[in-house]
């Protein structure tokens, strides 16, 4: 299953950058495999339409913002909050405008310091996230990047747990240690939760940053799957009570590339001397997974023989139905046996492209 067969994902809100990178001028970004254009307007609101002018189909994002409007860089046309129209330089000004000479817009919205936008009809809000919204937690933004890898490997790599010993063995991961103590799947709809309990390394960057003495410790998660492609994971340390909050959100840009973002939010007040350094022992771990999910298969299985599951698996065997029911509201989702061969990316047609979406990085 590819992202693009199954239009259910088009019905949820995902973040294209940060608040910040939408400012003074429109901004391209790509979700879905097509070009957007991202603006805020006169009223400091952001929005979002499809780059491309209704007059002679110019990109809109090589355009400009002025008096507030949208203006089209081929012949001027100015475009209001609402889309419309406002202003048609070359035309009698005594004539009306056409009703038609409107851009495309979809939803766009901001939370979390970052520009969320849905694309169809939202089946869900913008994700409420408990702890980025309560003020005893420190809300921390911690990379925004582009991953040649599919949104739903990335957020099943998120619900892995076992994985954890062993990719993340030269950071916080225990290849001695790789057993884990997990409860149950609680599945609520199209959302399920667990708690996993395990031993994590702790290095000499991680110990400043935890307070936590000792080279090893226990780190219970208690995951969430909130939305098909967004993950929360409430870890903490039972040595100290820390509580630092994961966010993984995963934006399509296409079948094979996806702006992956990650905030953190913590309970320990960390000041901003601190940020840099939580950040970098998260970066690294995600390097870690980056580095092995963009050499896998994009297509996603959604018949469960496809692949090998084990107790440790549950988690990611749930996700798969999951996702198995979200393609099944859609004809045409090719069968696993269409693609479950041996993968391997080609160096020439994957070579790394330049992001497709507003940032281009770190936070
Ligand atoms: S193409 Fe945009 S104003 Fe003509
Ligand atoms: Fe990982």
């Amino acid at each position: 299953m590819l992202i693009s067969e199954v239009p259910a994902f088009r019905e949820y809100w995902y973040p294209i950058g940060y608040s910040g990178d939408i400012a003074d001028e429109p901004t391209p970004f790509k979700i879905f495999g097509e070009e957007y254009v991202a603006w805020r307007g006169g009223s400091g609101a952001v929005h979002a339409a499809r780059d491309e002018c209704p007059h002679r189909h110019a990109r809109l994002s090589q355009g400009w913002l002025a008096d507030g409007c949208l203006t089209c860089p081929y012949h001027g046309w100015k475009f209001g909050e609402d889309g419309h129209c406002v202003e048609i330089p070359a035309a009698d000004p005594e004539l009306p405008i056409p009703p038609r000479a409107h851009v495309d817009k979809i939803l766009a919205a901001e939370r979390y310091g970052l520009v969320w936008v849905c694309v169809g009809m939202p089946r869900a809000g913008i994700p409420d996230l408990v702890e980025a919204d309560d003020p005893g937690y420190t809300l921390i933004h911690e990379m925004m990047d582009v991953w040649t890898a599919s949104a739903p490997r990335i957020v099943d790599n998120a619900l892995d747990v076992s994985h954890v010993a062993w990719v993340h063995r030269n950071s916080v991961g225990s290849s001695a240690n790789p057993r884990l103590e997990a409860g149950p799947v609680e599945r609520d709809g199209q959302t399920f939760r667990f708690s996993v309990t395990l031993i994590s390394q702790v290095n000499e960057q991680q110990k400043r940053n935890t307070g936590i003495t000792a080279d090893t410790t226990r780190r219970t998660t208690h995951a969430e799957l909130v939305q098909p492609l967004v993950f929360r994971g409430r870890m903490v340390y039972e040595e100290n009570g820390l509580e630092h909050v994961l966010y993984k959100t995963c934006t399509p840009i296409d079948d094979e590339h996806t702006l992956f973002c990650q905030f953190i939010a913590r309970n320990d007040d960390p000041p901003p001397e601190k940020w840099d350094s939580i950040t970098a022992v998260d970066r690294q771990v995600q390097a870690e997974d980056r580095a092995l999910l963009e050499n896998v298969n994009p297509n996603f299985p959604v018949e469960i023989s496809t692949e090998l599951h084990t107790k440790a698996d549950r988690m990611t065997l749930e996700y798969r139905r999951i996702l198995a029911e979200l393609a099944a509201e859609a004809p045409g989702v090719a069968p696993d046996s269409a693609w479950a061969k041996p993968f391997r990316r080609d160096p020439v047609r994957d070579a790394p492209v330049p992001s497709g979406a507003t940032s281009d990085g770190d936070a």
